[in-house]
């Protein structure tokens, strides 16, 4: 058996494996998008066929591009979008509503009478996560209360509840594996991070029966074997963790104190505090950086819903660019003397702000404003909402020493205008790696591992390079004042405001 590792990557708008050879490089890739469905204003679904069909298109490109077959694959690491709730009977496989996915706001009243009722101090408590429909408890609740029969059918044990992770196990085994790893658990509102499991109480809180919740094992694990007729072999499957716990696992941030931050659809920043599970007071969420051998990994997270998505909208919606590279050539060229702001807000406001309400506004235009600025106020605007997130971490969590390096991946830090600007933005430096298939590689680092292929974890991070660090360069005073310019925006956007 050869050293090779398949890696799936699951991501909200495409799935993509990659194949990486025993020496860690990419020697194959393939990609597909697939469908988003908009069913009604704020609801956001994927048919779990295109998700499947994808996934499996993509696995057998990248082979045929390694030129090897799935029998030379030492094993198989998943990683996948998170929070987004597939619901399938355990007879016939067949999903029996379409995947609810994590953007989707369909049961913020939920959430609402949940707070209502006082209970966010225990979810929070529990889960480390907050009363917002992000999260896969109260989308699972609602297929259970809007699919006839459902919640009977759940509680008689005849349907399966997963993450996307737990669904793609599931196939890629022909049903004998029923699992999920404990990041992906701790994303549902229905795991106790401290003690480990599923918790009855919120079980209860939510009337989710118990059967139709997977195994949940470490993050480097047997989750299963797959089946020949999908991908030519058997082939097992050894690591899956969610794509933001799998990025920081690909960052190698594997110290208390390193960070990362992943700019894709939106924009994921994952602090590692080790051992230890910090509570913010700044509306940040306590997650599962990783848990391997037994031993959990906490991380302090904040989300923010927008990052690339501002840059599409100038590309489709304002058709201001042709391709997103443009969006940073145009900014370079803005006149310098106009403070135009965007509050990114399409859907709400993420972390800290947790505004569901709020919609996007641009401030500060002038009869001279024009692409460039608009251009610039949405680049500017990700690495505002980036020093935001810092600025509650460093608030929360006093043991990450003075100096801060933030390791970024993800689509837009190809920009080097952009990444200029974060530092400028964020007064601290900023590595952007060699390798910036992060997400893919952390989670082909879990399977390469257990498969006694790959290094260590000290191994592995020595073998992170860095392509590029961009230090602080902009004078304090102006970024003083462009700090108080986009927290004024903020201000004016939010919804109570
Ligand atoms: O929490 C949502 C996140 O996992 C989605 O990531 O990269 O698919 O947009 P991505």
């Amino acid at each position: 058996m050869g050293g090779h590792i398949l890696a799936i990557d699951q991501g909200t708008t495409s799935s993509r494996a990659i194949v990486f050879d025993d020496s860690q490089k990419v020697v194959g890739v393939g990609q597909r998008e697939f469908a988003q469905h908009f069913p009604r204003s704020g609801w956001v679904e994927h048919n779990p066929e295109d998700i499947w069909e994808s996934v499996i298109w993509s696995a057998r490109v990248a082979l045929e591009q390694a030129g090897i077959g799935a029998a030379d694959l030492a094993g198989i690491g998943i990683t996948n979008q998170r929070e987004t709730v597939v619901v399938w009977e355990r007879d016939s496989g067949r999903s029996i509503h379409n995947a609810i996915v994590w953007q989707d706001r369909r049961t913020a009243s939920h959430c609402e009478d949940l707070k209502k009722q006082g209970l966010e101090e225990i979810f929070t408590a529990k889960t480390g996560l907050l009363l917002d429909p992000y999260f896969s408890g109260t989308k699972l609740a609602w297929i259970l209360d809007n699919v006839e029969g459902a919640r009977a059918r759940a509680a008689r044990g005849e349907l399966c509840f997963g993450t996307v992770d737990t669904f793609l196990i599931w196939r890629l085994t022909g049903g004998r594996a029923f699992r999920t790893d404990a990041t992906n658990a701790s994303r549902t509102l229905m795991y106790n991070i401290a003690t480990d499991g599923w918790d009855d109480e919120l079980l209860d809180i939510l009337k989710v029966p118990k059967a139709v919740l997977p195994e949940v094992l470490d993050c480097a694990a047997d989750f299963g074997v797959t089946v020949r007729e999908h991908l030519g072999a058997a082939v097992p499957i050894l690591g899956v963790a969610g794509d933001q716990q799998a990025a920081t696992i690909g960052q190698a941030c594997f110290e208390p104190g390193m960070m990362k931050s992943t700019y894709g659809t939106g924009c994921f920043a994952l602090l590692n505090t080790g051992a230890d599970m910090v509570r913010s007071k700044n509306r940040l969420l306590t997650t599962i950086a990783y848990r391997l051998n037994g031993e959990t990994i906490y991380a302090l997270e904040g989300s923010i819903f927008i990052a690339g998505a501002a840059v599409q909208w100038l590309r489709d919606g304002l058709k201001l660019i042709g391709a997103a590279p443009e969006a940073s050539e145009l900014a370079a060229k803005a006149d310098p003397m106009q403070e135009v702001y965007l509050v990114p807000a399409f859907t709400g406001l993420g972390a800290p702000h947790w505004d569901a309400e709020a919609r996007a506004a641009i401030y500060g235009m002038t009869r001279n404003t024009g692409p460039a600025e608009f251009a610039r106020a949405a680049l500017e605007a990700v690495c505002y909402q980036t020093r935001d997130l810092l600025d509650a971490m460093h608030g929360d969590w006093k043991n990450g020493g003075s100096e801060t390096v933030l390791r970024v991946d993800g689509g837009m830090v190809a920009s080097d205008w952009t990444m200029q600007r974060l530092a400028d933005i964020l007064h601290a430096p900023v590595d952007r790696p060699t390798i910036l298939e992060t997400t893919a590689l952390g989670a082909a680092w879990l399977a390469g591992h257990r498969a006694g292929v790959w290094p260590d974890k000290a191994g592995f991070a020595k073998s992170w390079a860095r392509d590029r660090r961009f230090e602080p360069k902009m004078d304090e005073k102006a970024r003083a004042a462009k700090i108080a310019g986009w927290r004024d925006a903020v201000r004016r956007t939010l919804s109570a405001g």
